[in-house]
């Protein structure tokens, strides 16, 4: 099984995850993840035997994504990665410097090769949630779309993915630089986000929420309803799955 058990990560909710798939996947061949992060839940919908289409704007994510589907090029940097994920709480905000531990890295290249999807069953692409929407606006037509946006709460002022582009910045040897969610601009891309999904024309939305952060659940189901029937899926512990499905 392909995870990764980090900050961010759904790991810890895997099995709740799994759960929410088994029951509102059903009936579906093809998925798209638009914030892939880790691979975790890609990872998972595909041992399902589905078709997943993922993304997610972080070089690091890409390299993970690459490395599943058997991309030699970024198998060592994708080793990497997931070295510095599973040792920090935080990227730093300085890259990552510090000497990776050399069986933590065996451990996880052999996690990687074990779980090498094969038979083009998992697409892996690099960019913002909404060039790759419209990207996918024909082949997505009557999927499933699993959303775990990036988060953002009430009680920090910045994401917790501040750092992630200093660790871009580090894998790849050249300046990244994106637009990270904030307190002023989270509703309006959430706004974005369900506008360019209802375009594409999905059969199902599958949206992961976490009661501690903005906007709030009631919120998010509010913006949901402009497009689709919604209704709450799961709860388990502070996260709650919301479903919109075509009214
Ligand atoms: C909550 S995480 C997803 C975690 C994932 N479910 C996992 O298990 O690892 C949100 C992801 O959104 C990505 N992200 C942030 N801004 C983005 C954007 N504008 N477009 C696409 N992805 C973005 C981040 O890099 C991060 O990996």
């Amino acid at each position: 099984m392909w995870y990764v058990n980090t900050i961010g990560s759904k790991y810890k909710y895997i099995k709740a995850i799994e759960e929410v798939i088994d029951k509102e996947v059903k009936g579906t061949r093809r998925v798209i993840e638009p914030f892939a992060g880790t691979y975790t839940i890609s990872h998972l919908m595909v041992r399902k035997g589905l078709h997943v289409i993922s993304n997610d704007i972080g070089w690091w994510s890409y390299s993970i994504g690459r490395a599943l589907v058997g991309d030699g090029k970024w198998f060592g940097t994708a080793v990497r990665v997931v070295s510095v994920l599973e040792s920090v709480r935080r990227v730093p905000s300085e890259g990552y410097d510090r000497k990776l531990k050399k069986d933590k890295m065996e451990e996880i290249a052999r996690r990687l090769r074990e779980n090498r999807v094969r038979g083009g069953r998992l697409v892996v692409s690099r960019g913002s949630y909404d060039e790759f929407l419209r990207k996918v606006k024909r082949v997505g037509r009557g999927s499933v779309v699993y959303i775990d946006t990036p988060k953002v709460f009430r009680s920090a002022k910045e994401s917790v993915f501040k750092n992630f582009p200093k660790l871009d910045s580090w894998l790849i040897g050249k300046e990244v630089e994106y637009e990270l969610w904030n307190e002023s601009n989270v509703r309006e891309h959430h706004e974005r986000l369900f506008k360019l999904v209802s375009a594409v024309g999905v059969r199902k939305v599958i949206v992961e929420c976490y009661k501690k952060a903005v906007p709030k659940v009631d919120e998010i189901e509010r913006m949901m309803r402009k497009y689709w029937k919604v209704r709450r899926a799961h709860e388990f512990k502070n996260d709650i799955t919301l479903v919109g499905e075509e009214k």
